[in-house]
């Protein structure tokens, strides 16, 4: 009954954050170094065991339930997909699905992407896609430290390579991680609102059928120049 009366954020905050810049400059200028965790190096690891070293990477950061990833490997069938949670019970979620009908180009991991995103990056692979669906908003303005353009791990989120696509329900979200990335790369980012046609995640359907606006930035990180907008 309350399926689709999802909200908006709620939020005092009605634009980009005004500390913003001055937090990312300081995350550009100082090497985010906390010591990585032994379960997201095996975890890491373990991401990578089924990839045959030579097929295009594409990276589900925060995929939920994995709805996403099935349907990113389903699409790809030439990728090695892997789809990255820090919930084990929303990794567990995705069971439904038959073992038998899972794509073998996937690979579910648990793991903090705080941690998983610098090893990616220490180890010199470069992602073909890399996606951040739905990330949480972190609404309050006290929380930018908690969303992902605000956190010192962003740096090497726009490291990642390939076309890097977040998405939201909440516009100042998208708004600032697309500045983000201008400040990072050097180049214009642009953002704009989208229709979802199927909805690769539950967040995305949940959000369309309560009839809200969706926003997203896509940016082709290995691009010489992304002024010209959108991807397709
Ligand atoms: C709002 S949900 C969106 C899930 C999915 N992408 C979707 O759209 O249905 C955000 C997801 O990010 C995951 N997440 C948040 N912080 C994380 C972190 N540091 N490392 C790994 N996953 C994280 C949460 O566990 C959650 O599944």
């Amino acid at each position: 009954m309350t399926y689709a009366n999802s909200r908006i954020p709620i939020s005092a905050q009605q634009g980009a954050h005004t500390n913003l810049a001055r937090r990312l400059e300081r995350h550009l200028a100082a090497p985010f170094r906390k010591p990585y965790a032994e379960c997201n190096v095996r975890a890491f690891e373990a991401s990578l065991e089924g990839w045959d070293r030579s097929a295009p990477l594409i990276l589900d950061a925060g995929c939920g339930v994995g709805h996403s990833t099935i349907q990113l490997a389903r699409a790809n069938p030439d990728h090695w997909v892997i789809g990255v949670d820090q919930s084990e019970d929303r990794l567990q979620r995705r069971k439904p699905y038959p073992e038998a009908m899972m794509p073998r180009n996937l690979v579910f991991v648990r793991a903090d992407l705080v941690d998983y995103w610098r090893l990616w990056c220490e180890a010199g692979l470069r992602a073909a896609r890399h996606y951040i669906l739905y990330p949480n908003p972190w609404p309050k303005i006290g929380h930018l430290a908690r969303r992902w353009h605000g956190h010192p791990v962003f740096p090497f989120i726009a490291r990642v390579g390939g076309v890097l696509e977040c998405r939201s329900n909440w516009s100042v979200y998208i708004d600032e991680f697309a500045c983000a990335l201008e400040a990072t790369t050097g180049r214009a980012v642009a953002w704009s609102s989208f229709e979802p046609g199927e909805p690769l995640t539950p967040f995305e359907r949940k959000y369309r059928d309560s009839g809200q606006v969706l926003y997203r930035v896509v940016c082709d990180l290995d691009a010489a120049d992304d002024r010209d907008g959108l991807a397709a």
